[in-house]
């Protein structure tokens, strides 16, 4: 039954969690397969054609696992790989690149919006293409935050040197007078609290993980994919490249709560 199948996310690494715990909160129901590339990140400073043959790879992985829908969680691998994706799979694609910008499109009040991602994602004007599709006279300002993901993989979502470089990140950003700021990387939605304290109370956040999630659960009651309650709750799996030093602890920040066991894939 194609309603019981589970739904495939997958990430660089364990930043895509992010984006699982909103599925999780979103849509209670449903199994989740996740997928991270542990031993292969960072992405967000790779090139498009690795990142394209690495998305490919995890592409496969999933629909072998039969589920009913691919969730590119990675922001970095929506920006550049997305046509691999879905000219791999027979199965709906939902990415978070296409969901935060279709939710930050409509948010702005004066037509400007921030974007703040990794230095591949910038480069390849991905959310730019996307917002526009949107809003066409929306003034996209796109801001590499390269020191976000490893300040957040130190666990460091409130710590001075994060705010500073927070700070520096944001200046030029804001004095574009934008009152939209996009998350547009897994990690980022776990600085949002300190990212609120430093822009104005008029500026709105939009968080990729929940607007994906939102996107998800319309794609799937579009085509009648929802899974039924069940008299247990669904048993999820976790697929990773490789288990890092201080995985469990930043899965555990992304998860919002322990990580569950993880299986290795050796390809
Ligand atoms: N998952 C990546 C993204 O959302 C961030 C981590 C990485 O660079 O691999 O862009």
């Amino acid at each position: 039954m194609t309603r019981e199948r589970p739904i495939g996310v997958f990430d660089s690494g364990i930043g895509g969690l992010t984006v699982v715990h909103a599925l999780m909160r979103a849509l209670p129901n449903e199994r989740i397969v996740y997928f991270g590339d542990t031993a292969r990140l960072p992405y967000g400073t790779k090139s498009s054609a690795t990142i394209a043959g690495y998305a490919a790879q995890i592409t496969e992985f999933l629909l072998k696992r039969d589920v009913k829908m691919l969730v590119v969680a990675c922001n970095t691998m929506a920006a550049v790989a997305l046509p691999v994706v879905t000219g791999l799979s027979p199965v709906p694609v939902v990415d978070v690149l296409d969901a935060g910008a279709r939710a930050a499109a409509g948010v702005s009040r004066v037509g400007r919006v921030g974007v703040l991602a990794t230095l591949t994602t910038v480069s390849s004007g991905a959310y730019e293409r996307a917002l526009r599709i949107h809003a066409p006279e929306l003034h996209v300002v796109a801001k590499a935050c390269p020191l976000f993901v490893p300040l957040v993989e130190e666990g460091w979502l409130d710590h001075p040197v994060t705010e500073l470089t927070a700070q520096e990140y944001l200046r030029p950003v804001l004095a574009q007078g934008v009152d939209t700021l996009v998350l547009g990387c897994t990690h980022y939605p776990l600085l949002k609290p300190l990212l609120t304290r430093l822009v104005s109370d008029t500026t709105v956040l939009v968080d990729s993980a929940e607007t994906t999630a939102a996107r998800v659960a319309a794609v799937l009651q579009a085509q009648d994919l929802c899974r039924p309650p069940g008299d247990m709750p669904p048993a999820h799996e976790y697929h990773v490249t490789d288990v890092p030093q201080r995985f469990r602890a930043v899965g555990a920040l992304c998860l919002g709560g322990p990580l569950p066991d993880v299986h290795l894939v050796r390809w």
